[in-house]
């Protein structure tokens, strides 16, 4: 009792001190902006009016603008404080370019991702094995990405989106676009990569354990990796439980010789690293999950853009309809991996989306020696800040688009913006372990990045996304239910339509 009314009595004086050194921190924070000499060989430095938070509140609301707001006032090159981090971002093609082909012994990924994804993807793979091995595991799985397989998961794609819609058994109503096709997204490269027996759970037990792995990736985890949290623990719980999970179907079809799957799961069993041993079970798993959500939101939230930005525009839908019916004869002709790959309109479709929604619009290493110098710009950039390349900002550039705000897929066949010019550089043929990158770094158009950790899901996901916006607008007319497509929201891992972003669908005959 005398204690509780001793605190209670000095509770006032406690308040005084704590507002005083709380503006004590912000004058030393805004003084120390403004007094302390700059060192000219250093990026310039963001002014922010919070201390530790720094830029974090005006980053996380619209960094596209923040970005585009501070290249005008600093430059390309400049550095800004969010909780903690110093992060200098590098913008424009030149910055593209310096971040993507930093050596690995001044930057690494590993160091900017993994306190986050080792949690979710599991030990000793991607970011938590030696950079040499996650090279060899992305030649792995390119290697189980490839044409013959392609050629097998464009009928499962389509019948996963068939039985799919039949949930909408209303002949016109509304579905919202990013948790529909996030839901279909799951079904789909389940099917294809995970395997049938990782599909056939998904209704059960897979889909709790995708959640909850789920919600250890979010930014949150990215600030606090790990917090005595509930959500933490069933993030670790679900990790070990996945991969004894698929432990259990290696064994099962290694003691069953089922070994003729077109899925990602037998490619990996049937790979070995370099110096001749086998692929543990736990890297496979851990690489599974690991192309779970590589592919997952990203896949999901290009699709959901691109049907409202259809809808915004019925003219697209008519277009692709005909592409079709010239291209196969009718709407009703069998889809195959050989006739998606001669479909330039939804080809461009899918590109206008992925450059002005691109679910990744900004990518981050850490510099790890002593500094890094970028060249270009004259700057030296010290150990410990965080690089970022933001294609985001490069690929809604009037230097390297005609109107860079308008959805116009158009412009992919026409070739009449700067962008072509520029896409082309020696980089393109870099081989870091897992076959050529396939596009320069220097290209201002780089949703799937570039340099040593770019995508090997791209050529899986365009022809997930081409065979599932087909096979929607074979289903369905749609049109979005408010006037204009929606607004970004920027505060998941990747880039989302506002919610709720509904579409309204009418069953065609
Ligand atoms: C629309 C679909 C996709 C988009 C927009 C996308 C985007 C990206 C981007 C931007 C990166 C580079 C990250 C960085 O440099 O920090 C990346 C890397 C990667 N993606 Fe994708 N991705 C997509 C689909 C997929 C799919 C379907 C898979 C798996 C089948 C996948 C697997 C990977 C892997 C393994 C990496 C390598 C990460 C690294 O080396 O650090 N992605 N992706």
């Amino acid at each position: 009792m005398a204690l509780i009314s001793a605190v209670f009595s000095s509770l006032p004086t406690l308040l005084t001190y704590g507002a005083l050194a709380l503006g004590v921190a912000f004058a030393i924070h805004i003084l120390s902006q403004l007094i302390v000499p700059k060192d000219p060989r250093q990026p310039p430095v963001v002014f922010s009016i919070l201390p530790f938070m720094g830029n974090a509140v005006e980053f996380g609301m619209n960094p596209i603008q923040f970005l585009k707001k501070c290249q005008e006032k600093y430059g390309d090159v400049f550095t800004f404080y969010m909780v903690g981090k110093r992060v200098t971002v590098c913008l424009g093609a030149d910055g593209n370019q310096f971040v993507f082909n930093a050596k690995q012994n001044l930057s690494s990924a590993a160091e900017a991702y993994n306190d986050m994804t080792k949690y979710v993807f599991g030990r000793e793979v991607v970011y938590d094995a030696p950079h040499n091995i996650f090279m060899e595991q992305k030649r792995f799985i390119k290697a189980g990405l490839n044409s013959e397989h392609f050629r097998q998961h464009v009928p499962m794609i389509v019948e996963e989106t068939t039985e799919f819609f039949k949930q909408f058994k209303k002949p016109s109503g509304l579905m919202e676009a990013y948790s529909t096709f996030g839901e279909l997204i799951i079904c789909t490269a389940s099917r294809c990569l995970m395997g049938k027996e990782i599909r056939a759970a998904l209704d059960e037990s897979v889909a709790g354990l995708y959640y909850d792995l789920d919600q250890g990736f979010k930014p949150i985890n990215f600030m606090f990796p790990n917090l005595p949290l509930p959500s933490y623990k069933r993030r670790d719980i679900a990790c070990e439980k996945m991969a004894n999970l698929y432990s259990s179907i290696i064994q099962r079809r290694k003691a069953e010789n089922d070994n003729s799957n077109a899925d990602l799961l037998q490619a990996l069993m049937d790979a070995t690293y370099k110096d001749g041993t086998s692929i543990p079970d736990k890297h496979i798993a851990g690489m599974m999950i690991a192309v779970l959500f590589g592919g997952q939101h990203t896949s999901a939230t290009t699709s959901a853009w691109t049907m409202l930005e259809l809808a915004n525009q019925p003219e697209l839908i008519a277009a692709l309809r005909q592409e079709q019916i010239e291209k196969l004869g009718s709407l009703k002709a069998e889809l195959t991996f050989d006739n998606l790959k001669d479909m330039p309109l939804l080809e461009a479709v899918i590109r206008e989306t992925l450059r002005l929604h691109p679910p990744i619009f900004q990518m981050m290493r850490k510099v790890v020696a002593d500094k890094i110098v970028y060249e270009k710009s004259g700057f030296e950039i010290p150990k410990g800040n965080f690089i970022c390349a933001a294609p985001g900002v490069t690929q809604v550039d009037e230097k390297y688009f005609n109107e860079p705000t308008k959805y116009n897929p158009y412009r992919w066949l026409e070739k009449t913006d700067p962008v072509h010019q520029l896409e082309v550089g020696d980089d393109a043929n870099i081989d870091y372990g897992f076959g050529a990158v396939g596009i320069s770094s220097k290209s201002p158009f780089l949703p799937f990045g570039a340099g040593r950790h770019r995508c090997i899901g791209e050529q899986f996901g365009y022809l997930q996304l081409k065979t599932i916006v087909s096979t929607f607008i074979r289903t369905f007319d749609f049109e979005l239910e408010k006037e204009g497509v929606p607004k970004p929201d920027y505060t998941s891992m990747v880039v989302v339509p506002e919610h709720p972003s509904n579409l309204k669908y009418t069953w065609r005959e």
